[in-house]
């Protein structure tokens, strides 16, 4: 498979097992995150899997948008083009804190930074003709709350709602970027992976992990993160991810999103928010 995917998130659960699965069927995969050693060392995994793919690692925080742009420069200097384009890094945190940029950093790091890499490699998405964009939602989205807005204050920090509300936002921006773009250029569509056992909730410390886990495994809910990758993975090698744009989907089948996700205004919002909050003009 001749192609270069960008993969956000890519130093542990599904974005590892995404990297993984596409740099096995041949793609060229660049590798975003924070932990420079775990990059590296799935960056060895996928050129092992692959010797003749090129895997990379590039450091990088999503909520700081210096960093999402230096980033930015960085894949349009080494890559000729992007074919796909995986908007995978994501987390929730236990305390308030913010981004660089003063963002309140759930909202910063789920989805203001990835609105900002989209749009900064928009070019070279649309040299793919067209390029993939597929953004991690989650079914957490359901429990999303605006009647304080979209971003959490320090004071009444609920990191619960601060998470759900970062995930429609993510569902929201792939469906408007779907809208505002031709799709013979881009296509965007979001995926609700299930529910993964992954480090996801360990940054906040051990006990919250197991908390997360052992909730999620006695429902028996949880998958593993190979099996939660493999609807990114559909997407971004078969012909459903080239042939709908605007769609979320959940074991390769499309799926219904909330009534607020699928709310025009909601849909405004969410860009003029994010045009607002990076600077970007219209
Ligand atoms: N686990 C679930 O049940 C579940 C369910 C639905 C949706 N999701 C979504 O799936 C995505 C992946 O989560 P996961 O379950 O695979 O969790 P994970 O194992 O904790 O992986 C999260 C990845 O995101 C990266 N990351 C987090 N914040 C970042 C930031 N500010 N800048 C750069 N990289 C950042 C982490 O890398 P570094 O630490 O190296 O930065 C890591 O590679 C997330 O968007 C999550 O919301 C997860």
């Amino acid at each position: 498979m001749n192609r270069t995917c960008v993969i956000t998130g890519a130093t542990s659960g599904l974005g590892r097992a995404t990297a993984l699965a596409l740099a096995g069927l041949g793609a060229d995969v660049m590798l975003v995150g924070r932990n420079q050693p775990l990059g590296e060392h799935v960056a060895q995994l996928c050129r092992k899997r692959n010797p003749g793919a090129r895997a990379q690692f590039l450091r990088a925080d999503l909520s700081s948008q210096t960093d999402v742009r230096v980033l930015a420069a960085a894949i349009r200097r080494q890559c000729e083009r992007v074919d796909v384009l995986i908007n995978n890094a994501g987390a929730r945190y236990d305390t308030y804190d913010e981004s660089p940029e003063g963002i309140e950093r759930t909202f910063a790091g789920n989805h203001i930074g990835h609105f900002l890499l989209t749009h900064l490699l928009l070019s070279h998405l649309e040299l793919a003709k067209p390029g993939r964009v597929i953004t991690i939602g989650s079914v957490a989205h359901l429990g999303a709350d605006l009647t304080s807005g979209w971003v959490e204050c320090c004071n009444g920090y609920n990191r619960r709602r601060a998470y759900a509300n970062s995930k429609l936002a993510n569902i929201v921006f792939a469906r408007e970027l779907a809208a505002r773009k031709d799709p013979t250029n881009v296509t965007s569509n979001a995926v609700d992976p299930g529910i993964v056992l992954s480090r996801f909730a360990k940054n906040n410390g051990l006990k919250s992990w197991l908390t997360h886990v052992v909730a999620h495994a006695i429902r028996r809910e949880l998958v593993s993160a190979a099996v939660g990758a493999d609807t990114i993975v559909y997407l971004a090698t078969s012909e459903a991810g080239t042939a709908v744009t605007g769609r979320y989907f959940c074991k390769r089948a499309e799926t219904s999103v909330s009534p607020l996700a699928e709310d025009p205004e909601v849909g405004r919002q969410v860009w003029t928010l994010s045009l607002t909050l990076t600077g970007l003009r219209q």
